[in-house]
């Protein structure tokens, strides 16, 4: 059976043609290594050459941990005379060239760090007006990978930084060998009261380069020396629940970065430094780990090369899975995989060790179509052990004894040669700054409401190819407009939402956007469209077609409000 053409399906060949047209420079999420979550300013040809070995014989780059990446601190506090920046050489006694190549000689991919601004955030040159001299030095240097820190900028607006990062792409993409492009502008824009420019600077940062930090550093090493109320568990949820707000951006040769994978930090359990990994992959996030590799042990190095997790990081989708509902203990995750299977993320936020049954509806199963397979095959990724599900007996998948802090993740497949499981997106809507759930309240004469995310029916909805959305509370039911009220009624022309790359979800027929105005309560309501506000900016679930123009061009072009 030939995987039914989904919107996602049909959103990636228009993806492909353009990238075709431009050159696809990554077009899968990079890893590998950075010194900077493990060593901070500690760097030197040592370290390097030693991660490089120890990568390799690990088997880290046979799993595709493929890149080495310096972070700030390689260069003295001056440029040279001349204008170049050069390395420090008490660090680097035989130089970065030599270090480029060494590095490419085992088989990796090297990468440097620099900064936007006038001087990089731990105060050493930055490449504010010096970018042409740069990018020129750090390709003769042999680096093929340039992570563009944003400290130090000089005036720090919006449209300062959109300039800035524009340049850099211009001149990168003249280069013979292509380098990839980190871009951690958004990182200074985010938790702002006012989320605005953060959504705008996401939504130009996949046009300019291939990955982009988006919120905060993972915990560094000895962070907990002077930060210490938060714990590694603290900062790996909260990159995680940023990473959540941001889906939308993510496609094939361009990924949301929620940073290191820290994972030999001293503060993590087992479980959550396997979460860390797990999630990450997910997201289909860039995986760069930032360890003292030499010491990682036999049983990390196994889990971090688990070829089935790598796998659903690396497919060639690279959807980044999104909440199917979200409760104070648990959030269950979903996405597809190019080969039709569909993966389900279990992550228990409880403190003990618990069971959850997912309901096969909530991970996008149709169970009621002509194509539904009877049989499903499910595949625990963390033990490799397969098991057969009949999905007539039962009401959904059990993930057994996940424990505190831990991720079960499992890949869903048709058991039958060459078939896909059929889904439809399927998963939460909720505003990405208050973060609170679209909820379908029939009980309440069909009303449409804003609440905290539950395990509810209420809460997930389906969207289907017509535009029209229903929740599972009522799938004879659709989310319709009606003179400003948004409620869950007939399925008529006024029942139909395009969701655009600004992250609003306009009505087809009203042009108006899905609102949240906190202050006249929990109902949801229809407003004209303004332009990325707190108020309309709302994530979807993985798999709905992303617009990236209204049809008049008008309201919804991103760039509207540029400089
Ligand atoms: C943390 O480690 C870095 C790198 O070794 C060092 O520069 C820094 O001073 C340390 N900070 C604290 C608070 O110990
Ligand atoms: C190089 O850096 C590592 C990690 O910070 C440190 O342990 C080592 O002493 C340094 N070696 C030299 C020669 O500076
Ligand atoms: C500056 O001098 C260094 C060292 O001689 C050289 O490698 C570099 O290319 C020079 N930069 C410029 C901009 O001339
Ligand atoms: C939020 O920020 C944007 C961009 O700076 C601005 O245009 C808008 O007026 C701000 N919204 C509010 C409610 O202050
Ligand atoms: C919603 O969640 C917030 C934050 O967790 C909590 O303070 C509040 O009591 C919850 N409201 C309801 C109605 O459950």
């Amino acid at each position: 059976m030939i995987p039914r053409c989904h919107p996602c399906v049909a959103l990636l060949a228009v993806i492909g043609l353009a990238s075709a047209a431009s050159g696809v420079i990554s077009p899968l999420p990079p890893m590998g290594f950075n010194n900077w979550a493990r060593y901070m300013d500690a760097l030197n040809e040592t370290l390097f050459v030693e991660t490089t070995d120890a990568m390799l014989a690990k088997g880290l780059l046979r799993a595709g941990y493929n890149r080495i990446n310096l972070d700030d601190c390689w260069s003295p506090r001056e440029r040279l005379a001349n204008g170049s920046m050069t390395w420090d050489t008490d660090k680097f006694p035989r130089g970065l060239p030599w270090l480029a190549s060494y590095i490419k000689s085992r088989g990796f991919i090297p990468g440097i760090y620099t900064d936007a601004g006038t001087s990089s955030c731990a105060g050493y040159p930055g490449a504010y007006g010096y970018e042409e001299i740069d990018i020129k030095d750090f390709a003769d240097w042999g680096f093929e990978f340039v992570k563009l820190d944003g400290c130090n900028m000089p005036t720090g607006t919006e449209a300062e930084y959109r300039e800035v990062y524009g340049k850099w792409h211009e001149i990168l993409s003249k280069l013979e060998t292509p380098m990839v492009f980190s871009e951690s502008a958004p990182a200074y824009f985010a938790e702002a009261a006012n989320l605005t420019n953060w959504y705008n600077v996401m939504s130009w940062v996949p046009e300019f380069g291939q990955l982009a930090r988006h919120s905060r550093d993972t915990l560094v090493w000895n962070s907990t020396l002077y930060w210490p109320d938060i714990t590694g568990w603290d900062s790996i949820m909260f990159n995680y629940g940023q990473e959540l707000r941001l889906g939308r951006f993510q496609r094939p040769g361009y990924f949301n970065d929620p940073d290191f994978l820290n994972v030999d930090h001293f503060d993590y359990t087992i479980h959550e430094r396997r979460s860390h990994f797990a999630l990450w992959a997910s997201f289909s996030a860039p995986l760069i780990l930032s360890t003292d590799v030499l010491s990682l042990t036999d049983e990390e190095v196994k889990y971090l090369t688990n070829p089935d997790i790598i796998a659903v990081d690396q497919d060639p989708l690279v959807q980044q899975a999104s909440l199917v509902s979200q409760s104070a203990d648990w959030d269950v995750l979903t996405k597809s995989l190019h080969n039709g299977d569909r993966l389900l993320t279990v992550l228990n936020k409880g403190s003990a060790t618990a069971d959850l049954t997912v309901p096969w509806s909530h991970i996008g199963l149709t169970t009621d179509t002509p194509h539904t397979p009877s049989k499903l095959s499910i595949k625990d990724l963390w033990t490799g052990r397969s098991q057969t599900v009949d999905l007539k007996r039962s009401k959904g998948f059990t993930a057994r004894s996940v424990p505190p802090h831990g991720t079960a993740i499992f890949r869903i497949s048709n058991p039958a040669p060459g078939s896909s499981v059929q889904t439809v997106p399927t998963g939460l809507i909720f505003n990405t700054y208050s973060l609170n759930c679209l909820t379908d309240s029939s009980s309440r004469g069909g009303l449409v409401t804003w609440t905290n995310c539950t395990t509810s029916d209420s809460q997930v909805w389906r969207a289907r190819d017509d535009g029209t959305f229903s929740s599972l509370a009522d799938e004879k039911r659709c989310l319709v407009e009606k003179d400003g009220n948004i409620q869950s009624g007939e399925c008529n022309k006024r029942a139909k939402w395009d969701y655009f790359l600004s992250g609003t979800l306009v009505n087809r027929d009203s042009k108006k956007c899905l609102t949240e105005i906190q202050d006249v309560g929990a109902s949801a309501t229809s407003e004209a469209c303004g332009f990325m506000t707190n108020e309309q900016v709302v994530a979807l679930p993985v798999g709905v077609t992303i617009n990236s123009l209204a049809d008049d061009g008008s309201v919804f072009d991103l760039r509207m409000n540029s400089a």
